[in-house]
């Protein structure tokens, strides 16, 4: 495959500071990828416009316009078939994604988590942190299966807790680290370097495209 033909399919529900960093890694060329599509299920996510900006395409899907969660993510499968998206980058996308998406997507799937998985799940995740008096928390960037937050983990990133933190500090502390292993993962996928077995995610020598 060559720079930049390898397609991707970000879904957002908000701000997408994650999105903008994916956008930010490819522009300065260490992410060989293009960004085909961005879906929310937002109409005003604030990560519309940041593609918007870039010339990306964007699509809002309005959950509301379907009889259920089913149609939706088949509205959603059909958006990023249509524009053959060799990966789904989900960057702040609040919703769950049904087995039936997951197994149309096998493999295909990544999310990016503020913790250290498997370590609080779900959401409020820097809350749950804290009151638990961990000393280290983080990020993971991992593949989507049929269970939340729970998928085979590709690379995580270390910060530690502050005795002042709330849950505001330490999420920015995390956000930067999440900004950084999210495009690196990415581009691991772009060279082919993961390898999963038994759900452990190695790492492989970059293999010629
Ligand atoms: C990030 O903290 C990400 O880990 C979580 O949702 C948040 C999205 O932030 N899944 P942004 O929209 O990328 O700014």
């Amino acid at each position: 495959m060559t720079s930049g033909n390898f397609k991707i399919g970000v879904l957002v529900s908000g701000r997408g500071t994650n999105l903008q960093a994916i956008i930010d890694t490819i522009e300065n060329g260490e992410l060989n990828a293009r960004i085909a599509v961005v879906l929310s299920n937002k109409k005003d996510a604030l990560a519309l416009e940041r593609a918007r900006k870039k010339g990306i395409e964007t699509v809002f899907l309005d959950p509301r316009q379907y009889a259920g969660k089913k149609e939706f993510d088949r509205a959603l499968a059909r958006e990023l078939e249509a524009r053959q998206v060799d990966l789904v980058c989900l960057a702040g996308y609040m919703r769950i994604l049904g087995p039936e998406f997951i197994r149309k997507f096998e493999g295909k799937v990544i999310n990016i988590h503020p913790s250290l998985l498997p370590a609080f799940p779900g959401l409020d995740v820097q809350q749950q942190a804290l009151d638990y008096g961990v000393k280290f928390s983080g990020c993971t960037v991992h593949f989507v299966n049929e269970e939340v937050d729970a998928g085979p983990v590709i690379l995580q990133a270390v910060v530690p807790v502050h005795p002042s933190d709330n849950a505001e500090t330490l999420a920015e502390r995390i956000l930067i680290q999440e900004h950084l292993i999210y495009p690196r993962a990415i581009q691991m996928i772009v060279e082919n370097r993961l390898h999963i077995e038994n759900r452990k995610v190695s790492y492989k020598e970059s293999v010629s495209q």
